[in-house]
C-alpha cells in the first residue's frame, strides 16, 4: 500500500484514548500551539516520496516535480528538495518560496495559463529550468523578454489531450473545452512559430495534465499514448528531436472509505507500459504530483465550541475553524474523515454535523459523522487536509490563518506562524483625510 491509499498519516496512533501523530499527543499540540492547527507528519511525506521513487526506479529518465500549489511552505520545500524532488510552480510567490528555500532553480518548472511579464522576468532571472508554455500570447512575450535579457529559455508546450477524468467538474483540465493549453489542432502552428520566429525559445517537449483526484489509471495510459504519438509526429514532420514529456499530476487520495486511489507503483506501471508500447525512443518523463504527496500527511485540529440540536433534526457541533482554513467542502462538496483526538475510543457515540465558525450556512466541514459524544473543549482531528487547505485558505470574516506544525520522532516544530490581529491590518492604509 502506498501512503495516498490510507485515510490516516503513517505515524498516527491511539494511546490513552488520545490520538498521537509523529509521536506527539495531538491534544498537547492543540494546547501548546492553539487551534485551528495544521499538523504535518514528516514521515508520511518522506514515505510517499519513497513510494514514487521506488515505483519509477527502473525508469531512469524520470523527473518528479512536486506541484507546489497543493501546499507551498519553506520547510516543506526543504524536505522535498532533500528527497530529490523538483518543483512545479505557477506564480512568482511559489517560485520565490522555492528559491528562498535554497533549491537549485534548474529543477523548477513554471506552469500557468496567464503568466505575467513580471513573473516571466523573475523566472528567467532566477534561472527556472523549464517553462510550460500554455498559449500563443505567452510564447510571444516569453520570447520578447528572453531577447531583452539575452537568454534562451527551454520550454514544453502544454497541450489539451482531450481526456476526460471522472472527477469534480471544476478540476478537470484535460478535456477539449479547457482554458489550459493548446488544442491538438493548434500544435503545428505554435511549433512553426517557435522554429521560424521565436529565436530565444528552445522547444524540448510536450506537457499535459488531465485532472485531479484521479483513481483510473487507464486515463494516464491514454494520455501517455497521445503525448508519445504527438511527439514523434512533430519530430518527424519538423525534423526535431523532442525528448521530454510531462504527464502532469492528479493521482487521488483517500478522503473517506469510499475513495479508492491507485497505488503509486500501479501508476508507474501504466505510464511505463504505455511508454514502452508506443515510444521508439524513451523520453524523459516529468510527473507533477501535488495532492498525493501532501494530503495524507496533513491533519487539522479544531476545538469544539457551541452546539445546536435542531428539534427533530440534525445536531450541529461548531468548531473554531471552517471554510477559511478548508474551503474544499463548501467549494467542491468535498468529504472528509475525522476522529476525536481527546477521546478517540469513547464508546458513547452520536451522529453530528461538524459546522465551521464562519458566517455562512454553507460553512459545514463534515456532514453527519458518527463520533464519540462531543463536549466544548474537545479536540477534533480532520484527516487528509495537507493538500489544498492552507494553500487555498483565506481571511474570510477577518479571521487569522492558522499555524502549521511539523511533527517527527516526538518533536514538533512550527513551520508557519499563526497570523496575528496586527497581521490582519498590516496592509491597511487610512488616507490622511480620514485620520482621527
Ligand atoms: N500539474 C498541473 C498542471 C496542475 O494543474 C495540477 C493541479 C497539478 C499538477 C497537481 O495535481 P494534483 O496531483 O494535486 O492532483 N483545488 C483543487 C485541486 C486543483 C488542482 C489544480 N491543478 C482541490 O482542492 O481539489
Amino acid at each position: 500500500m502506498s501512503v495516498n491509499q490510507a485515510i490516516k498519516p503513517v505515524t498516527l496512533e491511539e494511546k490513552n484514548n488520545h490520538l498521537y501523530l509523529g509521536g506527539c499527543d495531538l491534544v498537547d499540540l492543540a494546547k501548546k500551539y492553539g487551534t485551528p492547527l495544521y499538523v504535518l507528519d514528516e514521515k508520511s511525506i518522506r514515505e510517499i516520496c519513497k513510494n514514487y521513487k521506488e515505483a519509477f526506479k527502473d525508469y531512469s529518465n524520470i523527473k518528479m516535480m512536486y506541484a507546489s500549489k497543493a501546499l507551498c511552505t519553506s520547510a516543506l520545500v526543504r524536505i522535498l528538495d532533500e528527497e530529490g524532488f523538483g518543483f512545479d510552480t505557477v506564480s512568482a510567490g511559489e517560485i520565490y518560496t522555492v528559491y528562498k528555500s535554497g533549491v537549485n532553480m534548474s529543477k523548477v518548472l513554471f506552469n500557468g495559463n496567464n503568466k505575467s511579464e513580471k513573473e516571466i522576468e523573475l523566472a528567467i532571472d532566477l534561472g527556472v529550468g523549464r517553462f510550460s508554455v500554455d498559449n500563443f500570447y505567452e510564447a510571444e512575450i516569453l520570447n520578447k523578454i528572453a531577447i531583452q535579457k539575452n537568454k534562451t529559455v527551454e520550454i514544453l508546450l502544454r497541450i489539451t489531450p482531450g481526456i476526460e477524468c471522472h472527477t469534480h467538474d471544476y478540476i478537470q483540465t484535460g478535456q477539449i473545452d479547457s482554458k489550459f493549453g493548446f488544442d491538438l489542432s493548434q500544435i503545428d502552428e505554435i511549433v512553426e512559430l517557435i522554429i521560424n520566429k521565436y529565436s530565444n525559445i528552445k522547444l524540448r517537449g510536450l506537457h499535459a495534465h488531465i485532472g485531479s483526484q484521479i483513481f483510473e489509471l487507464k486515463s494516464y495510459y491514454d494520455e501517455v499514448e497521445i503525448l508519445v504519438k504527438e511527439i514523434s509526429r512533430i519530430n518527424k514532420k519538423y525534423s526535431l528531436d523532442l525528448k521530454e514529456m510531462n504527464i502532469g499530476g492528479g493521482v487521488g487520495v483517500k478522503y473517506t472509505t469510499k475513495d479508492e486511489p491507485p497505488k503509486i507503483s500501479d501508476l508507474a506501471d501504466a505510464v511505463t507500459s504505455a511508454m514502452h508500447k508506443y515510444a521508439v525512443e524513451i523520453p524523459t518523463i516529468y510527473i507533477e504530483p501535488g495532492r498525493s504527496i501532501i494530503s495524507t500527511a496533513g491533519v487539522t485540529l479544531y476545538t469544539v465550541g457551541s452546539s445546536k440540536q435542531v428539534p427533530n433534526g440534525r445536531k450541529y457541533v461548531a468548531v473554531d475553524g471552517g471554510m477559511a482554513d478548508n474551503p474544499r467542502p463548501s467549494m467542491y462538496q468535498a468529504e472528509y474523515s475525522a476522529e476525536v483526538a481527546s477521546s478517540v475510543n469513547s464508546k458513547n457515540k452520536e451522529k453530528v454535523t461538524i459546522a465551521g465558525r464562519f458566517c455562512e450556512s454553507g460553512d459545514i466541514l463534515i456532514n453527519e459523522i458518527e463520533l464519540p459524544k462531543l463536549n466544548p473543549g474537545d479536540i477534533i482531528c480532520v484527516y487528509n487536509t495537507g493538500a489544498y487547505n492552507y494553500s487555498m485558505a483565506s481571511n474570510y470574516n477577518r479571521v487569522e490563518k492558522p499555524a502549521m506544525v511539523l511533527v517527527n520522532n516526538s518533536l514538533s516544530d512550527i513551520i508557519v506562524n499563526r497570523e496575528t490581529l496586527d497581521d490582519l491590518i498590516s496592509k491597511d492604509v487610512i488616507p490622511s483625510r480620514l485620520k482621527k
